[in-house]
């Protein structure tokens, strides 16, 4: 199949914590992971507000990725049992929207796994590619 050239936006939220470390661990090792992933951090993926999630769609990403500590491992305690139920309420609501949930993916990433993080961002990238724009895009015209 001939490459289309585009280039997915993509959005990655990382837990303070094993999600940034993941990262750290990464650079550490000198994996790379596609230049059209940007990362950001918020404390725990608890906290990360579903409004962020919307917000980065309706603002021209492509797909959002949020990694964070594995279940037991929260360093505040259930937080990313929250954000596991909330991903799964705002993949439904994507559906229901025509915007795919499938565009929303949540991944466990402890400290020492760096190449599981570069590893889970050159998988969203190459996934999103297959998918193609964000719909929500066709809209702002
Ligand atoms: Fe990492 Fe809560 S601190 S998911």
């Amino acid at each position: 199949m001939a490459d289309s050239g585009f280039v997915p936006k993509i959005v990655y939220a990382l837990c303070a914590w094993c999600g940034s470390g993941g990262s750290e661990t990464a650079g550490a090792y000198w994996l790379k992971y596609p230049e059209n992933v940007r990362p950001f951090r918020v404390m725990c993926t608890g906290a990360l507000d579903p409004a962020y999630v919307l917000r980065a769609l309706i603002e021209g990403a492509d797909g959002v990725v949020v990694s964070g500590c594995h279940p037991g491992d929260c360093h505040y305690n259930i937080g990313n049992f929250r954000a596991r139920r909330r991903i799964a309420v705002m993949k439904t609501i994507l559906d229901t929207f025509g915007i795919d949930g499938d565009r929303l993916w949540l991944r466990w990433v402890a400290h020492g796994e760096g190449k599981k993080l570069a590893d889970t961002a050159s998988e969203f990238s190459e996934h999103i590619k297959a998918k193609g724009e964000n719909p929500l895009k066709r809209w702002d015209t």
